[in-house]
């Protein structure tokens, strides 16, 4: 089982974050999505699953839901590699894709997820992401809607986010004690 050190952004904090996000998201496909075309949001599972419910809900406008479930290696030879676990139900062509995750690290989860949405010929891809871990970022890629930004290499848990499946169920993000 792990411990939290310290939080890092608390239960208030992360709520505001995410209506924060979901009026620009709001805003931003406001006149381009409609009844008869939803925004088709993407959960990148298990990790983007609080943050999805929540945000979904501060999306005022049409809305579809599907999940993928992908998984990157972190290991010294393996990094950037990255395993779809469980595809999508939807087709994506011609779809304007909302991409939600939980955490940027590498980029390498959303670098891959970007070219497997091109290939299936969605109509734009926009990208979502509650904590931007800077530090280590190898691919880079433009986020258009980010909450929080971590400037240091630190491995945080909570709200969705875990380590080896512990502390996803935590209402706040904070920083693993190791
Ligand atoms: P990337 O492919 O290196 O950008 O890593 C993204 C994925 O790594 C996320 O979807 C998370 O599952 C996981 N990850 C990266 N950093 C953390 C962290 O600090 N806590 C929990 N999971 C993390
Ligand atoms: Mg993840």
């Amino acid at each position: 089982m792990g411990r939290i050190g310290k939080v890092l952004f608390s239960e208030k904090q992360i709520r505001e974050k995410v209506e924060g996000l979901g009026k620009q998201v709001s805003e931003r496909f406001s006149g381009k999505v409609t009844e008869a075309s939803p925004l088709l949001c993407i959960c990148i599972l298990k990790g983007a699953l609080v943050f999805t419910a929540d945000i979904m809900r501060r999306i005022k406008l049409p809305v579809e839901l599907d999940f993928i479930r992908l998984s990157s290696y972190k290991s010294g030879t393996e990094t950037g590699k990255v395993d779809l676990l469980m595809d999508l139900k939807s087709d994506v062509e011609g779809r304007d894709i909302l991409v939600l995750e939980d955490i940027i690290d590498t980029g390498a989860t959303l670098a891959y997820l970007k070219e497997f949405l091109q290939k299936r010929k969605a109509a734009s891809i926009t990208f979502c992401v509650l904590v931007d871990k800077t530090p280590r970022r190898k691919k880079e890629l433009k986020i258009d809607f980010t909450g929080f930004r971590l400037e240091k290499d630190e491995f945080i848990v909570g709200y969705g986010l875990d380590y080896a499946e512990w502390g996803r169920n935590l209402p706040y993000i904070g920083v693993l004690e190791r």
